[in-house]
């Protein structure tokens, strides 16, 4: 049985991992070529959440969608995220630049779904990254204070670093925000 059905997005520039983190999620799997997604691509997960208040668990089946990081087809993306109630917004480690970009992403996102409030950053590709270059890049950035209602991860789509544990703690939240009967 679900118990709820919630829209989310994942958004980032070009070739930071967006399509990798979804299919090592939901196909877990992982493929080393490139192939650029166009418009946006959706994929549908159930996930067993336990409900934060009254620890009750809950099927929440997750539609998530990709969307293209390139911006050919730009003025549809606002069109895309529409009625997401949780989004990823992806960073590359090995391209500090898409690091930089996440700030426009998520004022983007915002700006459609003012009142979502499940907000996630991936730091992706974790795997090119030193232990040391991973800390300096966090130290460097300081998305904890930059971003405080967020959660960060630092992921890697190829050998599955906090994949699982970024999702269901998203899923987690929704179905807390749903079922907040406080
Ligand atoms: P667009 O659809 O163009 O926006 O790209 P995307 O963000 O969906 O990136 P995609 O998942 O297609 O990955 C781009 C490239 O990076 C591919 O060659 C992937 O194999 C590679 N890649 C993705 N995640 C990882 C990772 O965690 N580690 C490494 N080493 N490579 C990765």
């Amino acid at each position: 049985m679900i118990d709820l059905n919630q829209k989310i997005c994942l958004m980032g520039d070009f070739g930071v991992g967006k399509t990798s983190l979804i299919r090592r999620f939901v196909q877990r799997k992982f493929n080393e070529q490139y192939i650029s997604t166009v418009g946006a691509k959706i994929s549908r997960k159930l996930v067993e959440v336990q409900n934060g208040f009254n620890k009750q668990k809950k099927n929440i089946q997750l539609l998530i969608w990709d969307i293209e990081g390139k911006s050919k087809f730009e003025s549809l993306i606002p069109t895309y995220l529409r009625g997401a109630k949780g989004v990823i917004i992806v960073g590359d480690i090995s391209r500090p630049i898409t690091i930089e970009h996440i700030r426009q992403h998520l004022d983007l996102f915002s700006q459609i779904n003012p009142h979502a409030k499940a907000i996630t950053i991936a730091i992706n590709k974790l795997d090119l990254a030193t232990t040391k270059q991973a800390q300096e890049l966090l130290e460097k950035y300081d998305l904890k204070s930059v971003f405080p209602i967020t959660n960060i991860y630092l992921t890697s789509a190829k050998i599955g670093s906090n994949v699982d544990e970024m999702f269901q703690k998203l899923a987690s939240r929704l179905i807390d925000k749903e079922f907040d009967t406080r």
